[in-house]
């Protein structure tokens, strides 16, 4: 499913090709609190880039209904339709291609992606993680699941994380990490919105401008 039929071809003279904002698609997965981070910031923080393209590996994923009202394009792939791991990055690949994707944004984007699509956009695709890595992260550690752990743990502090995607998961490069403290009481629910308020949301837009100012500096 692609919605809408929005000028998806970009000017590729040279002339307009220096000039031109980064091309970002947004991965998803839920709700996408972070994607409507990112739209926000277009315009403020995010000044070299723009949101060309949201794809949603669920298709009741809320996310694509921010996407639409927003005006931006978006693409359900389906791992279940499409049979196979390898099926399903070649419909992501196929999907930036004609989108001109720049680099990607996994905004609880709930997959791990193989080693050959990682290599493929090495340094390319940037990851929101809701701690403070290298604590609570990798194999089994998304979502709430990560706020129960930092809990448990009775930890005073937690945070969150922007991170380059490589073949280890949560394993990348880390661009930029946020505190936030945990308050007695917390619940799961609780301190996951408080790491989305306090860090997620402030922190993924600052990543994805950084990223965008830098390749559009390598394309002039
Ligand atoms: C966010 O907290 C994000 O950091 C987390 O899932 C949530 C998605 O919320 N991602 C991971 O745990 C990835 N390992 P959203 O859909 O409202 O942005």
């Amino acid at each position: 499913m692609v919605g809408g039929a929005k000028s998806t071809v970009p000017d590729s003279s040279p002339a307009a090709a220096g000039g031109r904002k980064t091309r970002i698609a947004v991965l998803v997965s839920g709700g996408g609190t972070n994607l409507q981070a990112l739209i926000d910031a277009q315009g403020s923080v995010i000044t070299d880039g723009e949101i060309v393209l949201v794809i949603a590996n669920n298709s009741k994923a809320y996310a694509l209904e921010r996407a639409a009202k927003a005006g931006i394009d978006s693409a359900v792939i389906l791992k279940k339709e499409l049979g196979s791991q390898e099926a399903f990055e070649a419909a992501i690949i196929g999907k930036l291609e004609e989108y001109d994707v720049d680099f990607l944004i996994l905004a609880g984007f709930m997959t791990i992606l193989s080693e050959d699509f990682t290599r493929r956009y090495e340094k390319r695709i940037i990851n929101v993680h809701p701690s403070l890595i290298p604590r609570f992260c990798g194999e089994g550690f998304y979502g709430l699941k990560v706020h129960e752990a930092v809990l448990a743990a009775g930890e005073t502090v937690t945070g969150a994380t922007v991170h380059f995607v490589n073949e280890i998961p949560d394993g990348g490069e880390i661009i930029l990490q946020k505190e936030v403290a945990v308050q007695p009481g917390d619940t799961p629910e609780v301190l996951q919105k408080r790491v989305m308020e306090q860090a997620e949301w402030i922190i993924l837009p600052r990543a994805a401008q950084m990223l965008s100012e830098k390749l559009k500096k390598e394309r002039a």
